[in-house]
């Protein structure tokens, strides 16, 4: 009989092989033992209509609060450019800035599966350079990649899985793209919506095994979920991707800037942390802390 791994019931993850079917995981409370999500889990979910959360992460403590939780994806994306190292834009982020954040959640994440975003200019000049950057991020723990773009980077892809690398693609608003697309816009709209549907057929059939749709009208997100066999990961992409993932930093409320009106603020952590950095320089300077129990003798 064939185990079954739920995403949303059990936190599912799952382990091993790559025969879907085989092996089973369960992630949020379950009294299944859990183990790693892999990618043909992931499809899975798809067919049996389970949607699931992916969310990024940047370091060992998130990574670990969010591997418990049952988040069956962490991405280490490219958007630490903004929420690790203040850039105004991912486009500055290099391999060299990435891989340790990359070390740090593959190393705390028992049961996710984590992907690498490739930062721009590290694979866009040939599939020789997306292999050479994908291996560092393998090597460096990560289960698997992410890269932006469509139909032209199909060679790139293509090499990458045939190299045994895990490909999840990225549509839509593309971040590094941002100037080449004239600012941050909804894609898909209107006569887009047949190039959207284009690249993704694509990225299937190169061998992707899921694609971010960001900010993509809702109407053409739902038809390329429809049309695709892989998984479609939503952001700003409305309520019929399979999955959907949201910046960390933003769900939880630690960006104390705007956010953006696809993000929902699941917490206030920037407010809490803000709260007990006060309260700790208050009870200094009262003479409060420290007391005779936070020393030694
Ligand atoms: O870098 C990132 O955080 C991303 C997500 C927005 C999908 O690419």
């Amino acid at each position: 009989m064939s185990e079954q791994n739920t995403p949303s019931a059990a936190g599912a993850h799952t382990t091993n092989n790559g025969a879907a079917g085989t092996e089973t995981s369960a992630p949020y409370g379950s009294t299944a033992p859990r183990r790693r999500t892999r990618i043909h889990h992931l499809r899975e979910y798809k067919r049996r209509g389970e949607a699931w959360a992916m969310l990024t992460s940047y370091d060992t403590y998130t990574a670990r609060i969010f591997d418990q939780a049952g988040i069956p994806v962490l991405l280490v994306g490219d958007s630490a450019a903004n929420n690790v190292y203040g850039y105004e834009s991912s486009l500055p982020i290099t391999v060299d800035e990435l891989l340790p954040l990359v070390r740090a959640v593959a190393g705390a994440a028992e049961h996710s599966l984590v992907v690498a975003d490739l930062p721009f200019g590290s694979y866009q000049a040939s599939p020789e350079q997306a292999l050479h950057t994908a291996v560092r991020f393998m090597k460096a723990g990560a289960h698997a990649v992410k890269l932006e773009g469509g139909r032209r980077y199909a060679d790139h892809v293509e090499a990458l899985v045939a190299a045994g690398i895990p490909v999840m693609g990225h549509l839509g608003f593309t971040p590094q793209s941002e100037h080449g697309l004239g600012g941050y816009r909804v894609q898909g709209r209107g006569d887009q919506a047949e190039n959207l549907l284009a690249d993704a057929r694509t990225l299937q059939e190169v061998g992707a095994f899921a694609v971010v749709l960001e900010m993509v009208s809702s109407d053409a997100a739902k038809r390329v979920t429809g049309e695709l066999e892989i998984p479609t990961v939503g952001i700003g992409a409305g309520p019929e991707c399979d999955a959907q993932v949201l910046v960390w930093t933003d769900m939880a409320g630690l960006n104390t800037g705007q956010t953006p009106r696809f993000v929902k603020r699941y917490a206030e952590v920037g407010n809490e942390l803000a709260r007990a950095a006060s309260e700790f320089a208050s009870e200094v300077r009262d003479g409060q802390f420290p007391t005779s129990e936070h020393g030694f003798d």
